[in-house]
């Protein structure tokens, strides 16, 4: 089968490369000329593991294209997938449908034989019906079917997400298309992947509910996080002690900084929109929205907490920018207003990501950018791991420990042990688990950024021992 996909972003790439790999023949368009360049010479322009080779074996065996020019590939396309973007709108938090239009106007301006059009973009309910109102206004005679195929790919696991998914929903009610993107799928089917016949509004809604969910269910057990904090329980239990339910499920319950990246914070604020203008407010959705939102700049006040609140002039090393590990995507990442506030409240900010770092150079100003971890950490006066990278998993604590000026590691995914850290001489904060210290203690009033650094280390070094019980 011939496909065009409309759009060479994280999903449109990920799509096209895996639908080819099915042995479909695949053109990959986008308006981004220096992304088509970069691509036909062999570079990937994103991150994401296993792309690479999925994408070069496929180029070699002919089935991977890409292109700047729509219209060919849509001509000769039995079906043509929309990938484009759909982020939030500026100033009104709607989902922002002009690239999705747009697509749809120069697609219906190519089409010849019958062709399928299937929206992979992530769309409000009805937009399904506009792109196929735009297309039969500017094409009465266009023999098409518009069909909503939502996509739950992860980034950093998008491959295996693509070719193991959950479900496959296919929403239209034309016979004929139902058959063309079942066919697409065809490999997926075989090897068990349930597929959903919806109609096309149903499928729009799927793809926003299960976003709206997964981000509510962040939410939920951070704020049972801060709960614990109080009470002196640990989320880690509690996360496994309801997740073991099979009616609750493990995943999507770990606490941290926050939810970001391309997705659930758009998706959410587009659906908060939705059902206010239909007279269905959701509250559950404003208070995810809100809560997360303050979240990620709060988390700032952990780090300050272990200086008695006072950041000015301390060096904070900030460990991981992403929004998640195995990506380089810095949309809406939790890292971005944490720093901020850092520097609002008059912190210096060092920072490492492994990939994420020309990604962040875009968003981050004023910030020192770091060769790795250990450079990242030297002198300073606190380290923060921001995104659980495998590489931030087994640092050498002890190295780390020698290079700081203060031991003080702030860590917001819970991926140490608040005993080992204790062990090994840190003053260690994390989420919904006590911290190693009382944090108003740790302040250290010998230590000013102009002390010397044998002054400032043996002065926390006293501040820690004598809050972390002396050993
Ligand atoms: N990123 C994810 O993990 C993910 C997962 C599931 C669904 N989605 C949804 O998929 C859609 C795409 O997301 P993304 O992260 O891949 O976006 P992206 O910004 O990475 O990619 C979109 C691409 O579309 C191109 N484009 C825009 N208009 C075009 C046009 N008229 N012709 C050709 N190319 C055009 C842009 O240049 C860009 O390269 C969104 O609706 C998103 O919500 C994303």
């Amino acid at each position: 089968m011939r496909i065009a996909m409309i759009g060479t972003g994280y999903v449109g790439l990920v799509s096209g490369a895996c639908i080819a790999d099915f042995g479909h023949r695949v053109t990959c368009v986008d308006k981004d000329s220096a992304k088509i360049c970069a691509l036909n010479s062999g570079e990937i322009p994103i991150y994401e593991p296993g792309l690479k080779d999925i994408v070069q074996s496929n180029v070699r065996e002919g089935r991977l294209h890409f292109t700047t020019a729509l219209s060919e590939a849509v001509v000769e396309a039995d079906a043509v997938f929309i990938a484009v973007g759909t982020p939030s709108r500026r100033g009104d938090g709607y989902a922002d449908l002009s690239y999705v239009y747009n697509a749809t106007r120069e697609i219906a301006a190519a089409l010849t034989d019958f062709t399928v059009v299937i929206t992979k973009s992530t769309v409000p309910v009805g937009t399904g019906d506009e792109v196929e109102r735009i297309i039969r206004e500017m094409r009465p005679n266009a023999d098409v079917a518009v069909v909503s195929n939502p996509e739950f790919l992860r980034e950093g696991a998008a491959i295996h997400d693509f070719k193991h998914p959950d479900r496959i929903v296919i929403g239209t009610d034309d016979e004929r298309a139902q058959r063309v993107v079942t066919e697409i799928y065809r490999p997926l089917y075989l090897n068990q992947a349930p597929i959903l016949y919806t109609s096309r509004r149903t499928a729009e809604l799927i793809k926003y509910a299960a976003n709206a969910f997964l981000a509510t269910k962040i939410t939920f057990i951070n704020e049972i996080a801060d709960l614990c904090e109080k009470l002196g329980a640990d989320v880690q239990e509690v996360s496994r002690g309801i997740g073991l339910d099979k009616r609750i499920g493990p995943k999507f319950l770990h606490a941290g900084p926050g939810f970001g990246g391309s997705c659930f914070p758009k998706d959410v604020r587009a659906l908060i929109k939705t059902a206010q203008d239909c007279d269905v407010p959701m509250r559950i959705l404003e208070a995810t929205e809100t809560v997360n939102d303050t979240r990620k700049r709060a988390m700032a006040r952990k780090v300050s907490a272990a200086f008695a609140g006072v950041l000015r002039g301390k060096a904070v090393a900030v460990l991981g920018l992403t929004f998640k590990p195995n990506t380089d995507d810095m949309r809406e990442a939790p890292s971005v207003p944490l720093i901020t506030a850092l520097q609002d409240m008059g912190a210096k900010v060092r920072v490492y990501d492994p990939v994420g770092m020309e990604q962040a150079k875009q968003v981050l100003a004023g910030v020192t950018y770091c060769q790795g971890p250990y450079d990242c950490v030297e002198d300073a006066d606190a380290a923060v791991i921001v995104t659980e990278w495998e590489q931030f998993r087994a640092l050498d604590l002890e190295r780390l420990r020698d290079l700081m000026a203060c031991p003080v590691i702030v860590d917001l995914r819970n991926i140490y042990s608040p005993e080992d850290m204790k062990k090994q001489g840190f003053a260690y904060a994390c989420i919904g688990r006590a911290p190693t210290f009382q944090p108003v203690n740790l302040y250290v009033p010998e230590y000013s950024p102009s002390s010397s650094r044998a002054i400032a280390v043996a002065a926390c070094d006293r501040a820690v021992a004598q809050v972390s019980g002396g050993d």
